[in-house]
């Protein structure tokens, strides 16, 4: 099956609760396109050979690369990284993940500030634009195993929100939010 993503709910219970809307309101791809939020479907079977990901990252200067498992085991510090990482955020660049095993919810701010809740799981590779806000969490399965990608030296710095002075927020607004308001108004 596609990607799936959704609208979500106001609610403040589980996070990893998938938290749709009654009734449900999917957001199609084409449309977090318009957000800055690229993806593809690759095999992740065999990822240490994969062309199609060698290609990604030779096309946009991805060239460091390690794999982070979130679960109780493998990563120090689980309970304040989880609770770091569902924090409103930005950062000064792009966020690209690689789900390899397992699945979980990356939430993306659209439209209006809605929150966008999008479902990745083995396969997905996502781009989140500098600037944009965004959290993470685990969903039910309470398991992932990610490829993170970036471009030189890795910087994971986080600015919790409101960062509206920040450049790379600037930046962002600038370049999609006027662009969705018109993209949709299309509609
Ligand atoms: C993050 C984790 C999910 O940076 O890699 O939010
Ligand atoms: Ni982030």
């Amino acid at each position: 099956m596609a990607m799936e993503a959704w609208f979500m709910e106001d609610s403040d219970s589980d996070p990893r609760l998938p938290h749709h809307r009654n009734p449900k309101e999917f957001v199609p791809l084409d449309h977090l396109a318009e957000l800055g939020v690229l993806h593809w479907r690759l095999n992740p079977t065999d990822y240490e050979n994969d062309q199609e990901l060698r290609k990604i990252r030779e096309t946009r200067g991805y060239n460091y690369m390690d794999l982070l498992d979130i679960c109780p085991e493998k990563l120090n510090n689980y309970e304040d990284k989880l609770k770091n990482f569902y924090t409103e955020h930005i950062h000064a660049d792009e966020e690209i993940r690689y789900c390899l095993e397992g699945s979980g919810y990356f939430d993306v701010r659209g439209k209006d500030d809605r929150w966008i809740r999008i479902w990745i799981k083995a396969g997905d590779l996502i781009i989140l634009p500098a600037g944009i806000y965004h959290r993470f969490t685990l969903d039910t399965t309470n398991y992932v195993k990610l490829m993170r990608l970036f471009m030189g030296e890795p910087v994971w710095t986080a600015y919790n929100r409101p960062q509206e002075e920040h450049p790379a927020r600037k930046e962002y607004v600038e370049s999609f939010t006027k662009k969705v308001g018109v993209a949709l108004k299309a509609h």
